[in-house]
């Protein structure tokens, strides 16, 4: 199996006659399975064998419009574009959600979702052991935000009151949930030149009174940083806090690290493209007290599925939720008695079970297309300073690779206007750009301590930013992908 290119359409539709046959075959199952619930009901189209030429017009011409609409969207499935973490989802995914959508399950309860209900169950189970969370339980959500939201709301009920804490790195979503939830008391640490953590600030705040919630990253949006775990996990033994990991973006990158049984493999086995710190926070991932972990980012499922974990069963009775008109199945899992959203969509728990099922959470599996995101990271920001004249922002952890120009300490003010220059070039602004990338801007103070300049940079200092959540930069023949990439970035 190799799951690198059997796994998808392919970014020019490589798959399609396959992939054809495959969603052929799910139409006919769903017509028959529509057709033997109750094979002895009359049709209700009985005498309708035509459809309406009006009606039939009208959808045909309102489909030509829709598709034509849909061609001006930006090549997210191309290895062009490293923009943002927009993943091409993988065949079974697109496979097992089209299958749902048509019955249309809510996971919000077992009897609106018995099926996918089952499904979400076990796929957290899979989550929880790819993850080494030996214990506690879990669910999808519509995304990351939701999940933080869940957790720090769970947290904020059931903990003695105290501060959240979370560094610049975060994503913004934190904020925006201490807002919504009403916790006011939340303070936000500084970096370290890897985009970490500063630990000897959390330190300082640990020691000025209560921390109720510290919010580590595993893979932080704006560079992929993954702040040390082992050390924060010594500071809640010494002082005592809920620890949430953040892994939405990086949660999956154990199953790089996995073999089929389940055990690590050895740091030799790995080295290539997993950093010593990053091995030794992934090792530790399973001893935060709760998770977010997103199958929508590096689980090759379409949006629509994020996730959170809980490593102790009694935030479930904090929010837990009744109602008179549903979860009448008692002895079944009614997952939406548990969960801040309503109705989830059974399709996305489908989508996830479907590619859990064909790419298992280990080496062989998923890991495979890990493995490779995480080279080209480390490629890329190797090649980018021997090749060009930028260079990475910081040693990327995972696959996301910011970058500037070399001489940007030297003249913060002429470095950012070259970066703006190349943004404009390669970037969503730009109709025709050849390649897409995004833009990563640190704020001021952070600046200051990557480039040690006194308000030079008021307005942030610009990084570019590649996102190689997808696969397919170093395939193919030469010049690959990443080989072009890197020649239009040399040219500005
Ligand atoms: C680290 C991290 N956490 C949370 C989120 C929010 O996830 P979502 O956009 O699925 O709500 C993101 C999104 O990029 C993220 O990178």
């Amino acid at each position: 199996m190799d799951a690198l290119f059997d796994a998808f359409l392919g970014p020019q539709g490589e798959n399609e006659r396959w992939f054809r046959e495959l969603v052929d075959r799910v139409v006919a199952w769903q017509v028959q399975w529509r057709k033997t619930r109750f094979p002895e009901d009359p049709s209700v189209y009985t005498g309708r064998d035509e459809r309406s030429p009006t009606f039939k017009r009208r959808l045909e011409e309102a489909l030509d419009e829709f598709l034509s609409r849909m061609e001006r969207n930006i090549p997210f499935p191309s290895p062009r574009y490293t923009g943002q973490m927009l993943k091409d989802p993988g065949l079974p995914a697109l496979l097992a959600y089209f299958a749902t959508m048509m019955i249309n399950p809510n996971n919000h309860a077992y009897e609106g979702g018995p099926v996918t209900t089952e499904m979400e169950m076990e796929v957290v189970e899979q989550l929880k052991q790819m993850v080494g969370m030996s214990q506690g339980w879990g669910h999808l959500t519509s995304g990351g935000t939701l999940a933080n939201m869940e957790a720090l709301w769970a947290v904020r009920d059931t903990l003695p009151p105290g501060k959240v804490v979370f560094s610049v790195g975060s994503h913004y979503s934190w904020k925006r949930i201490c807002s919504i939830l009403g916790v006011d008391d939340w303070h936000e640490l500084p970096v370290d030149r890897q985009y970490r953590m500063d630990l000897n600030a959390l330190e300082d705040v640990l020691r000025q009174g209560r921390v109720t919630l510290v919010v580590a990253n595993f893979g932080t949006t704006g560079t992929g940083s993954v702040d040390p775990l082992p050390e924060i996990l010594d500071l809640r033994q010494r002082y005592g806090f809920h620890l949430h990991v953040d892994a939405a973006y990086g949660g999956y990158l154990r199953s790089a690290l996995l073999r089929e049984d389940g055990q690590l493999l050895a740091p030799e086995e790995t080295g290539a493209y997993v950093k010593p710190e990053v091995r030794a926070a992934a090792e530790h991932l399973g001893q935060a007290d709760s998770m977010t972990i997103d199958p929508h980012k590096h689980g090759l499922v379409m949006y629509g599925a994020g996730g959170v974990l809980y490593r102790d069963e009694k935030f479930r009775q904090t929010i837990l939720n009744t109602a008179p008109y549903t979860y009448h199945v008692k002895e079944k899992p009614n997952i939406g008695m548990f969960t801040l959203e309503g109705s989830r969509p059974g399709a996305a728990a489908a989508a996830v079970w479907l590619t859990h099922r064909v790419l298992p959470l280990n080496i062989s599996g998923l890991g495979q297309i890990l493995r490779e995101t995480l080279t080209t990271g480390r490629e890329f920001a190797a090649r980018l300073t021997n090749e060009t004249s930028w260079q990475p922002l910081v040693d990327p952890d995972l696959d996301i690779v910011c970058f500037h120009p070399k001489d940007a300490p030297a003249d913060p003010v002429a470095a950012n206007h070259r970066a703006l220059d190349l943004y404009r070039g390669l970037s969503v602004e730009n109709p025709s750009a050849p390649f897409i990338l995004s833009k990563f801007v640190v704020d001021p103070a952070t600046a200051r301590t990557f480039l040690g300049t006194q308000g030079a940079l008021t307005d942030g200092w610009t990084t570019l930013r590649a996102v190689f959540i997808k696969h397919w930069m170093r395939l193919g023949p030469k010049p690959t992908a990443l080989d072009r990439l890197l020649e239009e970035v040399a040219k500005f």
